[in-house]
């Protein structure tokens, strides 16, 4: 049974975290492979509302091995404040296992990104300030600090203190004080102690759990449009968070993989910077927000909403092969008299039918809409699609229409148990 895996179809938190809680009942494995504690993942469920950010939702379910995989940038002190909260919220982790291959988040990749985010000035990306991209720049400089350097004392001794030398170059150019290589060096002690019973080849346990023939479930973060090369570069993330990119964080061959679950909201939002064409800057977009809450996982911060996009959205489809969708929020849109997908862009007078590489070019894009009537009824108890109102039924038609991709799942709340399985789902 080979791997299956779920990504974010938009530009994230499309509720990814919610569906691999659910799907994770019947897997083997979960892995995180791509991003870092940038992600943010709500899960509610019997055990509780958790929001997780490098924990996969495998920790939720007994049977299942949890694995962060070598694609993630690990910020240790967070993982370990993640894991203290689940402890108390009863949770045990005792199957987890982290990469020995993952890069670790060091004290100045956070501030390096704070730091040119604000030399960004009006054109800054909006990050999470997680440190990410720096971590990832290091990764690919070669400079990077991985788990297993947590294994070797006098390896990672001169090691930081080489690289603390030289980041204190780079932050001084910045007017920012230094870090002191000593106290970096006590909390890495510190830190390699802890993670010590979770570190793992976790490329050989995903690749023995496929060869049982056990179902092994990749738990996307971030998603699809904000790819390092097919989002909205500059303002993307600093990860593949694609099904390509899924398979390499996680050790999966592409030809290992059963299926590509890409979850979307059932309307667009996006956190942060950059190009939005069917954003709305209006009435109905705060409306969107207050009844969705459409405020940051991780950061607090308010989304900005629009009407679904189906041109960004059948790019995605078509780039990572998706047949079969997740569409999220449906209940969020209950209260709407009208509804509004775009599908076409236009640019001076000429249709472009796939989302514009030059940064430049976003701003000349005006969305082609397609209009539909509400359902102004109340959507949250519906658990098959002939419990749903005729409009909402035509809503959904409409978006499969325009995406090229079947709905298999549809969220009509939060929690777990809140969802219509079309034809059964995803798990026939
Ligand atoms: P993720 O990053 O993709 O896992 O998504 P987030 O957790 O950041 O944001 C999704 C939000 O929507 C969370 O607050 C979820 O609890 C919530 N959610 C997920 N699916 C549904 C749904 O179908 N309906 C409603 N009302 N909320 C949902
Ligand atoms: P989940 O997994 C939404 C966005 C940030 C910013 C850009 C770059 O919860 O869907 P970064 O800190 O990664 O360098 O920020 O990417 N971003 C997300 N937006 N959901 C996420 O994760 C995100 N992770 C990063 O807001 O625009
Ligand atoms: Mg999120």
């Amino acid at each position: 049974m080979p791997a299956r895996l779920v990504i974010g179809g938009q530009w994230g938190d499309e509720g990814k975290g919610k569906i691999v809680d659910a799907l994770a009942e019947q897997a083997a494995v979960v892995v995180r492979a791509t991003g870092g504690n940038n992600a943010g993942h709500t899960i509610l469920n019997p055990l509780g509302k958790f929001k997780m950010h490098l924990v996969p939702a495998g920790v939720f379910h007994p049977q299942a091995t949890s694995i962060i995989g070598n694609g993630v940038v690990i910020d240790p002190k967070g993982l370990l404040d993640e894991l203290a909260i689940l402890k108390r919220a009863g949770v045990d982790t005792p199957r987890l296992r982290i990469s020995d291959r993952a890069h670790l988040v060091m004290p100045w990749h956070p501030l390096i990104d704070k730091l040119e985010e604000q030399q960004r000035g009006g054109s800054a990306i909006g990050t999470t300030g997680r440190g990410i991209g720096p971590a990832y720049a290091d990764r690919a400089s070669r400079t990077g600090v991985r788990v297993a350097d947590l294994r070797d004392e006098a390896f990672l001794t001169a090691k930081v203190n080489d690289l603390v030398e030289r980041k204190n170059k780079i932050l001084s150019l910045y007017d920012a004080p230094p870090l002191d290589a000593r106290q970096i060096l006590e909390e890495c002690f510190s830190f390699a102690e802890q993670l010590e019973q979770y570190i793992a080849p976790t490329e050989m346990l995903v690749q023995d759990a496929l060869d049982r023939g056990e179902e092994v479930l990749v738990e996307g973060a971030q998603a699809a449009l904000l790819d390092l090369d097919f989002g909205t570069y500059p303002y993307v993330t600093s990860s593949f968070p694609t099904a390509a990119g899924s398979c390499a964080g996680a050790g999966i061959a592409p030809t290992q993989v059963r299926e590509t679950l890409a979850v979307f909201k059932a309307y667009s939002t996006r956190v942060g910077g950059g190009p939005f064409p069917t954003e709305l800057a209006d009435a109905t977009g705060d409306h969107i927000r207050e009844r969705g809450q459409e405020y940051g996982t991780t950061t607090g911060r308010p989304r900005r909403c629009g009407w679904f996009d189906a041109v960004a959205g059948r790019y995605v489809v078509r780039l990572n092969d998706v047949e079969r969708i997740a569409l999220t929020r449906f209940d969020i849109l209950d209260t709407l008299p009208e509804l509004r997908i775009c599908v076409g862009y236009e640019a001076n007078g000429t249709k472009i039918d796939h989302p514009p590489a030059g940064e430049g070019q976003w701003s000349g894009i005006t969305p082609i809409y397609e209009t539909l009537p509400g359902w102004q009824s109340d959507t949250s108890a519906a658990r098959s699609l002939d419990e749903l109102p005729a409009a909402a039924r035509r809503y959904i038609e409409r978006i499969e229409g325009s995406l090229g991709a079947r709905v298999a799942l549809i969220g009509v709340g939060p929690s777990r148990e809140q969802m219509i399985r079309v034809d059964g789902g995803v798990l026939v």
